[in-house]
């Protein structure tokens, strides 16, 4: 009972209807009780300008009757008058209040009190006043059966017609005589009165159960149930079910509303729909990102993870984040979990723990908060980002890089690292110190090139930059010594800045040790080459002999020399003597030791030198030989003295060739020949010695430059020319290549870089 009151308070429909009904109920009532009041007044109205009427039919009735003063006239004309039924009574009062003249004779000449009754309506004010309108002349009033009535007293004024009449006795300002009082019943019109307010009350009520009957109807049919309908429908649209077309199909407001409800439900599915994708992507992300992802309550308890995390810890339900990520008791020191609740900030730290197999593990750690929507902090969300490989690859990094610095100090050998842009030295190991004697600390930003002697730097600077090897170079020491170095440059990185590694070797004592080889060498050559010098010195010396011998015949004979034959013939001795003294200073400087130092040198020069020392003995041989010389050849970086050594190498080589090749054959014209070329092509510059011999066999190609290889007989050659020269080519930064040529001899090719290129 008590619920379907309280759903009654709060229906729409009872409240419309509630609202409609005490509206209407009003309306018709007072509509009702004005129509029935107005009923009254106009029936009342009636009755009073009856009444009057009445009145002034009996004063005028009983006028004459009254000038003639005829009593029985009056009497007679009132009891005829009040024979009708509605006239209660008719009094006739004389100015005191004495009843003169009544319907009821037994009334007649009965004394009423003045104040009293009808005859207060004019008394009630002293003087008594005299003209009254007709609404204050009546009254209404009840009898004790309870029956209503009308009483009009109407005054009856002097008239000049009484004051002078000779039978009266009426003074002329004697305004009013007396009174005439009707009263009559208003049982007739109390009766039409009730019948017409039934009739009325009983119509109002017709016409408001009709009408309430028809607001019920159409609010239950137009308003209660599409409502209803429209609830039930935003119901299960609550719950997710959707509806496929409007819950009211009508074009009024209802009909408007279950549209938009509709249309609201297909853009909250569409939304729904949108939000789902958008939960089952970040579902997806959240379960499928390669980090460990949690999110716990402010004791640390998981309230949810990922899948990587999972299958990495595999969790107890309810387990807290420091015993699954590392087997603890109790919260982690530095939690950045507890910060993020503190300040409801986003927090980094580097947490060390236990992979799922229990090794050690590194994470990057990143917390953020989750709030309500109130902005309250409810959970912290912690993504762990494995660092684990970088932080092995950072260990092997830090040995490996603690490797590098103790190679890089302990190697024998100076290593230098440059700016490529100014040559300045960045860094160096402490293998500079025992090379040149500098603590590694002085040579670090000091320009490498300061190493190098003044005049040379500039020369230096480039080749730094271009070659990848300088073979031999010459390098200042702390106590202003030389050294030997041979430099290896290589482009590299440190850090974010390109680098030149350099690395220098001191070969001062390989230059000395391949000095004394090649001294061997040399004295080899010189061996060699006794026999040919010999038969170069015999010439002079022939000369001189025959000069010696003719001057002594003739003072033995005692025959004088003429002047001319004496100039000529001391011309001639002191020709051959500095032919003799030439050939003697060349094979002694030959025999030099020599310098080591690399001087710019002119190729042709050298080569023609070398040739010098060997001409007579190619002639003895018949031995032609060819000069194909460039003149306008460019200077190259090489010792002048051992590239000397070089050619002479190389024309020994191709004279044994050549005799090898033609020892007990017929020869001709240019069959034993020796052409001596030199070339160059852009930065290069070429020698070229080619000859008729023997030519060299495929299978010893390869063999050529190998120290103690030789091919020739035991004693006559040691297989070392070649290689030294191999090594004196070299160290100019240069190369040299022999192979068979067109003629089936040997042509040994050298080429040498430009100077300064
Ligand atoms: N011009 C050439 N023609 C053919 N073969 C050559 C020529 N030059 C060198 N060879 C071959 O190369 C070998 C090595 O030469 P290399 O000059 O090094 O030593 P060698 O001449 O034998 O002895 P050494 O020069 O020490 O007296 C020679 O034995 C020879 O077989
Ligand atoms: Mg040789």
């Amino acid at each position: 009972m008590r619920e379907t009151l309280f759903s009654l308070r709060h229906s729409l429909f009872a409240k419309i209807m509630f609202a409609a009904g005490t509206m209407l109920l009003l309306g018709i009532g007072a509509l009702s009780m004005l129509n029935v009041r107005t009923q009254n007044d106009l029936l009342m109205d009636n009755i009073l300008a009856g009444g009057d009427r009445l009145m002034n039919t009996i004063r005028l009735g009983t006028h004459y009757a009254m000038m003639l003063n005829s009593r029985d006239d009056i009497a007679q004309i009132i009891a005829n008058i009040s024979r009708q039924p509605e006239i209660r009574n008719i009094r006739i009062y004389n100015k005191a209040g004495q009843v003169k003249f009544s319907s009821h004779p037994d009334e007649v000449d009965r004394q009423t009190n003045i104040r009293h009754e009808a005859c207060n309506i004019c008394h009630r004010t002293e003087p008594p006043r005299l003209r009254l309108p007709l609404a204050d002349r009546t009254r209404i009033f009840t009898d004790n059966q309870g029956q209503r009535f009308l009483g009009i007293l109407s005054p009856i004024y002097n008239e000049p017609s009484c004051s002078e009449a000779s039978c009266h006795v009426h003074p002329a300002d004697k305004q009013v005589l007396g009174a005439l009082d009707l009263v009559v019943s208003l049982a007739d019109v109390d009766r039409e009165m009730v019948l017409y307010e039934q009739k009325t009350t009983g119509l109002a009520a017709a016409v408001f159960m009709i009408t309430a009957l028809a607001i019920f109807g159409s609010v239950l049919v137009f308003v209660n149930r599409p409502i209803k309908r429209l609830i039930t429908d935003t119901r299960r649209i609550g719950r997710g079910v959707h509806p496929d077309r409007p819950a009211v199909t009508r074009e009024d407001e209802i009909g408007e509303l279950a549209r938009a409800i509709f249309q609201m439900s297909n853009e909250i599915r569409a939304k729904h729909n949108e939000l789902h994708r958008e939960k089952d992507k970040y579902q997806n992300l959240f379960e499928h990102v390669p980090c460990l992802i949690t999110v716990q309550d402010r004791n640390f308890r998981l309230l949810d993870y990922n899948r990587e995390f999972k299958d990495t810890f595999d969790p107890v339900p309810g387990d807290f984040c420091f015993h699954a990520y590392k087997g603890k008791g109790i919260k982690c020191r530095n939690c950045p979990v507890e910060k993020t609740f503190r300040d409801g900030r986003s927090h980094y730290s580097e947490e060390t723990g236990y992979a799922g197999d229990g090794s050690d593990a590194h994470w990057l750690v990143t917390t953020a908060p989750i709030r309500n929507p109130d902005g309250q902090i409810v959970a912290a969300m912690e993504m762990c980002l494995d660092i684990t490989s970088l932080r092995r690859l950072e260990e092997r990094l830090k040995l490996s890089e603690q490797k590098y610095r103790t190679i890089f100090n302990n190697v024998p050998g100076a290593i230098f690292v440059l700016d490529p842009d100014t040559l300045t030295i960045l860094d160096c190991n402490e293998g500079v110190t025992p090379v040149y004697g500098y603590p590694r600390q002085e040579l670090r930003n000091t320009s490498f090139l300061s190493l190098f002697r003044d005049s040379e730097q500039r020369d230096w600077q480039n080749r730094l930059r271009t070659s990848p090897v300088i073979e031999q170079a010459r390098h200042r020491t702390a106590d202003g010594g030389r050294i030997f170095v041979t430099i290896r440059i290589s482009p590299a990185r440190e850090g974010k800045q390109d680098v030149l590694l350099v690395i220098t070797t001191d070969i001062t004592k390989r230059l000395e040790v391949e000095q004394q080889l090649i001294q061997a060498g040399k004295m080899a050559t010189l061996g060699e080459m006794a026999t040919g010098v010999a038969h170069e010195l015999n010439q002079p010396l022939s000369v001189i002999k025959t000069a010696a011998g003719f001057l002594k015949r003739r003072v033995r004979d005692g025959r004088p020399v003429p002047d001319t034959t004496l100039a000529a013939m001391t011309e001639e001795i002191d020709l051959q003597v500095d032919r003799a003294s030439g050939i003697i200073t060349h094979m002694r400087d030959f025999g030099h030791k020599g310098r080591i130092e690399m001087e710019p040198v002119r190729l042709n020069t050298v080569l023609t030198r070398a040739f010098d020392l060997f001409s007579r003995q190619l002639r003895l041989r018949e031995i032609e030989v060819d000069w194909e010389l460039s003149a306008e050849l460019p200077m190259v970086r090489a010792n002048a003295g051992r590239l000397e050594q070089v050619f002479i190498n190389l024309l020994i080589n191709a004279r044994d060739a050549i005799d090898a090749a033609w020892d007990g054959r017929e020869y001709g014209q240019g069959d034993k020949r020796i052409t001596l070329r030199t070339f160059h092509q852009k930065t290069l510059v070429f020698v070229e010695v080619s000859d008729t011999g023997t030519g060299i066999p495929p299978e010893i190609e390869d063999r050529l430059f190998e120290p103690f290889f030789t091919t020739k007989e035991v004693g006559k050659g040691t297989g070392l020319g070649l290689s030294i020269s191999y090594g004196i080519v070299e160290e100019s930064g240069g190369t040299i290549t022999g192979f068979t040529n067109r003629f089936g001899g040997a042509t040994f090719l050298l080429k040498f870089p430009v100077l300064g290129s």
